[in-house]
């Protein structure tokens, strides 16, 4: 993992390709696809097309958005210019969000879709689900969110064990049927990837991950990512502002870090925006699309207002350096990362 450690005695780019350089990146000489990205995303936040997919930089995250406040809190975003809604079964927000989007002036083409199918959790009775179960739970989810098509289709999380690849069959069934145009995995590691390239199978365009300066991708997940051409999307983006996710059980920070002062605000003012903004930018920069949720209009506004300003490559080296050693995920429970799971 990059641990501050490593980024404080490493001094320099390591040259292996590290998605979280924080440095002169050597691996991007010689490297056209990463060149590409790094020169875009210092033209435009939302360029599509610093991903294959094209999937926009910004999104909402609609994870804690009741279904009945859904519909209002997806209209509003998209008025605003979002065109990336990512919601998942478990939410148990898809009918919001489509309604959100039948009643939208904006085409259905130009909206990007992702959700997830739910695998099953540890430990409860409901067993892990089958490939039949998989395949009914994307045509609900199509039923709910009223379209025909999902953009990007995700198997939440790898706690199915004995399930996962039976799973990804049923994932990579629902393409070959036209119900998604794209598939991936949520909380995957090398491990769980690795299984379906060795049972040679289509292999996942995306894995979403919990993405922030406290929580960094390790680098053999990113070399990984990097060789497979996996995107990886960053989720829980502002997890180290001290209000994320405030008075929530579904918070796993500590408790001195919901109380702590909120990191990077000097750096913020310098640059004159948000410490919310400067994460979701930070994140960008380094390509990788963000899904920041909120459910107030002036918040979403603010976070899709990233376009008025770059982080230096310095100053995107100080805010990685604030990484913590051996981070555990903060957005599932703070006690184990998902994607550690067997
Ligand atoms: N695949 C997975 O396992 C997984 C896991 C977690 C999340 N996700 C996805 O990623 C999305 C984003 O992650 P997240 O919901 O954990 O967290 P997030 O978007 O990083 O942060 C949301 C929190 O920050 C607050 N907030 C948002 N913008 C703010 C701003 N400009 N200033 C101050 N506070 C602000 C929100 O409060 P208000 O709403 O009150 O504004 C909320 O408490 C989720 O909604 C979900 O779609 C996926």
């Amino acid at each position: 993992m990059l641990t501050s450690q490593f980024l404080i005695d490493e001094k320099i780019c390591c040259g292996r390709g590290c998605r979280m350089c924080p440095y002169e990146p050597k691996h991007i000489k010689g490297n056209a696809e990463l060149q590409k990205r790094w020169d875009l995303s210092k033209q435009s936040s939302y360029n599509i097309a610093m991903n294959k997919i094209g999937i926009p930089m910004i999104g909402l995250g609609t994870w804690l958005i009741p279904n009945d406040v859904a519909e209002q809190v997806s209209t509003d975003a998209i008025e605003l210019g979002y065109r990336h809604i990512d919601t998942a079964q478990v939410y148990q927000n898809e009918e919001g969000v489509g309604k959100a989007l039948a009643s939208s002036s904006v085409s259905r083409k130009d909206i990007f879709i992702t959700t997830k199918m739910w695998p099953g959790m540890f430990g409860q009775e409901e067993p892990f689900q089958n490939f039949k179960g998989a395949i009914g739970a994307c045509d609900n989810s199509l039923k709910l969110l009223q379209v025909d098509e999902i953009d990007l289709y995700l198997i939440h999380n790898p706690f199915a064990k004995d399930n996962r690849l039976e799973q990804w069959e049923a994932m990579v069934e629902l393409k070959k049927q036209g119900k998604v145009k794209n598939i991936g995995v949520s909380n995957y590691n090398v491990k769980h990837i690795s299984e379906i390239e060795s049972a040679g199978l289509e292999m996942p365009v995306a894995n979403q991950i919990e993405i922030h300066p406290w929580h960094v991708v390790r680098t053999e997940l990113a070399q990984y990512m990097d060789a497979h051409d996996i995107l990886p999307i960053a989720y829980s983006s502002l997890a180290p502002i001290p209000n994320w996710r405030e008075g929530s059980r579904w918070n796993g920070k500590p408790e001195d870090m919901k109380s702590g002062a909120i990191p990077c605000q000097n750096l913020a003012d310098q640059y004159g925006v948000t410490v919310p903004q400067l994460f979701l930018k930070w994140a960008i920069q380094l390509g990788y699309p963000v899904l920041p949720k909120s459910v107030h209009l002036n918040r979403l506004k603010e976070n899709l207002d990233l376009d008025h300003f770059t982080i230096s490559r310095d100053d995107i080296k100080i805010i990685s350096k604030i990484a913590k050693d051996d981070q555990k995920c903060l957005a599932w429970s703070g006690d184990f990362d998902p994607i550690d799971v067997d």
